[in-house]
């Protein structure tokens, strides 16, 4: 991967080279940091970077960085700016990824989240699929259990609590299944190890509630808001046995990672007829036609980056974007 040229860290754009740390820095030794996994998408049509739904990544980042007791010095308003100020500097013409990170930057020894100085770091890198067959993903049922609220908040994205996400995922990996599917505590499905879940039953669509352990998606809550409004699904929010997704007609995760990707076998049984199934395939077009700036109603949801100042030339064509 490709290093960024730039940093947004502790409160100004620097070279890339001066966004750095100690080993001894709390969060990399504890885990004690809370992340967002933010979008842009490239429109050439529009010359345009749309950085999707940010004050709603970055609200929820802060609240985040409340479970783990820290106060940001920046605001919603001012990361949103920051983010747009970095991507402007790295004069991005085609689809991003951008990590804020929010940790504990004493370089001190002792466990615990009191009196302790959180810094704060954006960077971001040109990103095309997270996963490479978004149509037709093969899931296994994780024998790892989804954290639970008892031990660290799986409502917020805490740095720590994705060595829970990294077992599931590359067990799965290494067994030859693409994506884990992780239950909780109580045996119900709670989530991918990086995604929310739904299933679709009878022209109407589940997902798992809040309180089964989930983080809470903004594009799960972008999803709902889609399957209600444009394409009249009703959407229930419920626990999920894990013997309905053997008799569900289709299954998807979505994500800002994944973005809206079908899952089409779990443990080698067909999900429905064993393809990506109408729901999932219309959800898809549509949810990339907002992101990319291609369905008027949504601007709410997309953030210009260039809008005042013009996208940068680059020499030649824009460079190929690999998401749909
Ligand atoms: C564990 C987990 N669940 C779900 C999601 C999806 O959340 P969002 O839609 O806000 O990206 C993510 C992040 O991508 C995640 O890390």
């Amino acid at each position: 991967m490709a290093l960024p040229r730039h940093a947004f860290f502790r409160g100004r754009v620097v070279p890339y080279s001066e966004a750095r740390v100690g080993v001894l820095t709390h969060a990399l030794n504890y885990g004690t940091g809370v992340f967002a996994g933010i979008r842009a998408y490239w429109s050439a049509e529009q010359q345009e970077l749309f950085v999707f739904r940010p004050r709603d990544h970055f609200q929820r980042f802060v609240e985040s960085a409340r479970l783990l007791d820290m106060t940001l010095p920046e605001s919603v308003e001012t990361l949103t700016e920051a983010l747009v100020r970095l991507l402007r500097a790295e004069l991005y013409r085609e689809d991003c990824y951008a990590r804020p990170l929010a940790f504990y930057a004493d370089e001190s020894i002792g466990v615990r989240l009191h009196n302790l100085t959180p810094a704060v770091s954006i960077v971001a890198i040109p990103y095309g699929r997270y996963v490479d067959n978004d149509e037709s993903i093969h899931a296994t049922i994780s024998s790892w259990r989804r954290i639970d609220d008892t031990m660290i908040p799986p409502r917020g994205k805490i740095a720590g609590a994705y060595v829970n996400s990294a077992f599931a995922k590359t067990d799965a990996q290494r067994a030859g299944f693409d994506e884990a599917i992780v239950l909780n505590q109580d045996g119900h499905v709670s989530e991918a190890s990086a995604a929310n879940f739904f299933l679709v039953k009878n022209d109407s669509a589940v997902t798992p509630p809040v309180t089964d352990n989930v983080l809470e998606g903004i594009t799960r809550r972008t999803v709902m808001e889609l399957l209600r409004k444009e394409l009249g699904v009703p959407v229930f929010e419920r626990s999920i046995d894990r013997t309905e997704i053997t008799l569900a007609d289709e299954v998807f995760l979505c994500g800002t990672g994944v973005q809206v990707a079908a899952i089409t076998r779990v443990d080698h049984r067909p999900i429905g007829s064993g393809r990506m199934g109408p729901a999932v395939a219309a959800l898809r077009e549509l949810y990339f036609d907002i992101v990319r700036g291609r369905r008027a109603g949504y601007d709410h949801w997309r953030h210009p980056v260039y809008a005042e100042a013009p996208a940068p030339a680059r020499d030649g064509a824009d460079r190929a974007s690999t998401t749909s």
